[in-house]
């Protein structure tokens, strides 16, 4: 006896029935999605990854036992059937892409069965997402997410085929369990059994592994991996992501940059049928803080920010201003040429709301009335002069509002980079199918923080200085600026990377303005401090966040829509339940002992 499933191969996927297949006999699997019973007639949708398609089943046709078990089936039970396509005629179905036709049923068997599902399998479902990730099997059904992971399988063979196929870079595979690399993130911790009181890492990215192939003469490194940070997530954060990870000897930022401009094009062409620009725009991280507030900036609208500063030093009577700037604080300003778009209420509540989420204590404002006359809290503060000045250096015209941020810089610039982003919204500024591209280079080397009393690498450690700032290294760290650079699209950043230092006393000279001390960085790099010894080439490398390209390119509102088995903002897996406690035994061999709670 053979099978239905021998017998009869699916002819095609659910979703690619056509007109063009009328007449055909034809094997359809999948799960039952939808099932009305027209008196007599009975349809189904029946469902696979690919989308639906419509299977009919009349009383008097077929192998005589097809409509009667018809009768019998229920949501998610999994069938097949054999059946001619035929034309649905005046009753096509334009909503979906196999709408014109449906399949006449001969022969129907149920391979399995299904309990009823806790929601029901539909895009545009308002079930909540807890429930959606518990049963995240069912969620996949749905055609939307099925298309995402199609997607993300696309955007795999398009990137070995650019990196491996056409551009030389070899794949290899870097441990998972391995030693700390520091990304400014907390490890995930792995304990050893055989070492007691030791532990791996898993990799924060695959960073020493990819520098130690270029050591090794591999030239040209391409990794699809995943990366594990214990951070604090948002919607564009998981504990546990995927790069696009490169690394290239003999490289410089140039050339580097527009192998990745070649890639990004080739992507959004596949995928979007879009053509990013050949050369995309490369912006100084300065510039980027001071027009936009941010290092990500969202280059698809203007509203440009103004440092108000050097202008109102010494001439502000308005008392919050003149403090802030006698404290070496900065007063910046968002110029909306708009401005009749906000009400009193946007600017007492709404704005200042926005602004506040990112420390700012409050939102200054002025309208700008005929003449350039002020209207608004600060305008009493203002001589005319200055008030000229300040129109002439925003552009402000009548009918313009100004806003205005009095704070540290990193509050100002990120409560106004908010604002920036809350106005263009709302003045539809944001054309939702535009792409902005952006190069962000010339990051600084380190940040430091008033906190600890210390510098943190701004990318990470082994970035290298400008050549024309590595004297600054000894004299004034805090001013060097470094071979970093990021890619940003739409105001994401999209990847970040650097030309690495290939100096091994170079290298040991940024563990020191660190802050590790020689026995510390030994402990914590010295493999990687004496593999630079050996003939390092100067190389240089970059990561995409995988995940980050595949929410832009669906325009996916958060990672968890692109990503198989995601976990939640609190970094668990809601349907395996992980993490879970493990028994006395396992944790005795690996040597641990809970705390007390
Ligand atoms: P970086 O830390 O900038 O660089 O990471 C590179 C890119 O990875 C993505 N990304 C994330 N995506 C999702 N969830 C997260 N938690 C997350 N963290 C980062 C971002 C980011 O731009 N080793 C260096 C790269 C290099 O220098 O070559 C690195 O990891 O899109
Ligand atoms: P007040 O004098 O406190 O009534 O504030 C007058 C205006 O200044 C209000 O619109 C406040 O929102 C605004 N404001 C308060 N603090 C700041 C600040 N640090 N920067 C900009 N505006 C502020």
């Amino acid at each position: 006896m053979t099978t239905f499933l021998q017998r009869h191969p699916r002819t095609r996927y659910n979703g690619e029935y056509r007109a063009a297949h009328v007449g055909e006999q034809v094997t359809v699997f999948g799960w039952v999605q939808t099932y009305r019973d027209h008196g007599g007639v009975i349809f189904v949708d029946v469902r696979d990854r690919s989308g639906i398609v419509q299977i009919r089943f009349e009383p008097s046709h077929g192998d005589g036992n097809a409509h009667g078990q018809a009768n019998e089936l229920r949501g998610e039970w999994v069938i097949g059937v054999r059946g001619e396509v035929i034309s649905r005629g005046s009753n096509i179905n334009p909503k979906i892409p196999t709408g014109e036709v449906e399949v006449l049923v001969d022969e129907l068997v149920v391979l399995n069965e299904s309990r009823t599902p806790p929601f029901e399998i539909k895009d545009g479902t308002d079930t909540g997402e807890s429930l959606r990730l518990k049963y995240r099997y069912l969620d996949l059904r749905r055609p939307e997410l099925a298309a995402n992971l199609a997607l993300r399988s696309k955007v795999n063979q398009i990137t070995r085929n650019y990196f491996a196929d056409e551009h030389g870079f070899y794949e290899v595979e870097t441990p998972v369990l391995m030693k700390s690399t520091p990304e400014g993130a907390r490890d995930y911790l792995v304990p050893s059994r055989v070492h007691p009181g030791q532990f791996y890492a898993l990799p924060q990215s695959p960073q020493t592994f990819k520098q130690i192939l270029m050591i090794s003469g591999m030239d040209r490194y391409m990794q699809i991996c995943h990366c594990f940070r214990d951070e604090d997530l948002r919607a564009d954060r998981q504990p546990e992501f995927t790069q696009l990870d490169l690394e290239i000897s003999f490289v410089t930022i140039d050339q580097l940059q527009s192998i990745l401009n070649g890639y990004v094009a080739r992507v959004w062409k596949e995928v979007l049928d879009y053509d990013v620009p050949a050369e995309i725009p490369i912006i100084s991280y300065a510039e980027a803080m001071d027009r936009y507030g941010r290092d990500a900036p969202d280059l698809r609208f203007g509203l440009p920010l103004t440092d108000l500063s050097d202008l109102l030093r010494d001439r502000i009577t308005f008392r919050i201003f003149a403090d802030t700037l006698s404290r070496g604080d900065m007063v910046k300003a968002l110029y909306i040429p708009e401005g009749k778009s906000f009400s009193r209420k946007d600017l007492d509540k709404v704005l200042p709301a926005e602004a506040a989420v990112y420390g700012a204590k409050g939102v200054a404002w002025a309208r700008v009335q005929p003449e350039g006359i002020w209207s608004g809290p600060v305008a009493k503060g203002v001589s005319d002069d200055l008030r000229a000045d300040l129109n002439a250096a925003l552009g402000a015209e009548e009918g313009g509002l100004i806003l205005f941020v009095a704070d540290k810089p990193s509050v100002a610039n990120a409560s106004l980079a908010r604002l920036r982003t809350v106005v263009g919204e709302r003045l539809g500024l944001i054309d939702p199918d535009a792409w902005a591209f952006c190069w962000v280079v010339d990051f600084p080397m380190f940040e430091y923080s008033e906190e600890d009393g210390r510098f943190y690498a701004m990318h990470h450690p082994f970035t290298s200085p400008r050549d024309q700032d590595a004297h600054l290294l000894e004299s004034d760290p805090g001013a060097a600026l470094a071979n970093a650079y990021d890619l940003v699209v739409n105001g994401v950043e999209m990847g970040g990377g650097s030309i690495r230092i290939h100096d091994s006393t170079v290298q040991a000279k940024i563990f020191e303005i660190l802050g590790f001390n020689a026995e510390e960085a030994r402990q914590k790099f010295g493999f990687f401090l004496e593999a630079l010894q050996y003939g390092t080439p100067p190389h240089g490398g970059i990561a995409l966040g995988l995940d980050r390209m595949l929410m832009l390119l669906t325009g996916a509102e958060s990672l968890r829509d692109v990503i198989a088995f995601p976990k939640t903002q609190k970094a668990t897996c809601l349907m395996s339940e992980s993490p879970g406690p493990v028994d006395g035994e396992q944790l005795k061999e690996l040597h641990i002992r809970l705390a007390k709670a």
